[in-house]
């Protein structure tokens, strides 16, 4: 459709800034739709790959203890409940309800969110590796 198609009421600066913005729209729909899905993958495996750090004490077989206790089910549990095993009093007492969120800012810096936790285990600084964590363990039997 050519400009001079418009009614002549319309005010012709406003549209190519319709176009464009029309057409940046569109190239931003495309670019999401496209980048999104893999994205998500990618996260997916970087994620699986971090997990490997957490699997040497973590399970994700429900009732499987090792070092530390099952994570099968995490999300939407109530912190220190991994039927038998054995919490710091600081993990048992905690009042707090396993989310994405909250596992976040546990891995950053254990000690910090739940201070007198036993997990052995410094803290995962890079955010990115934070965020590809989560996005796996959702993939998981984590995320019930
Ligand atoms: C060297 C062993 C070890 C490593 C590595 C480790 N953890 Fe832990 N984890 C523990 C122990 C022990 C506890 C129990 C802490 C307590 O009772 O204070 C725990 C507790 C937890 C809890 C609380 C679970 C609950 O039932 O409330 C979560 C969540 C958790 N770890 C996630 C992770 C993640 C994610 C990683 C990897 C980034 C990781 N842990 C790495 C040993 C470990």
């Amino acid at each position: 459709m050519s400009i001079s198609s418009f009614p002549p009421t319309l005010k012709l600066s406003a549209v190519p800034f319709r176009v464009v913005f029309a057409l940046s729209c569109l190239s931003l729909l495309v670019a999401f739709g496209a980048g999104v899905a893999p994205a998500v993958a990618q996260d997916t495996a970087a994620g699986e790959k971090v997990f490997k750090r957490c699997a040497a004490c973590h399970s994700l077989e429900a009732g499987k203890n090792k070092v530390g206790p099952s994570l099968a089910g995490l999300f939407g549990r109530e912190a220190g409940r991994a039927e038998g095993f054995r919490y710091s009093k600081a993990m048992a007492a905690a009042d707090f309800v396993w989310t994405p969120q909250a596992l976040a800012a546990f891995v950053a810096v254990p000690k910090q969110f739940v201070p007198g936790t036993r997990m052995p285990f410094p803290g995962l600084k890079d955010v990115g590796q934070r965020d590809a964590l989560i996005a796996y363990l959702r993939t998981t039997a984590a995320n019930p």
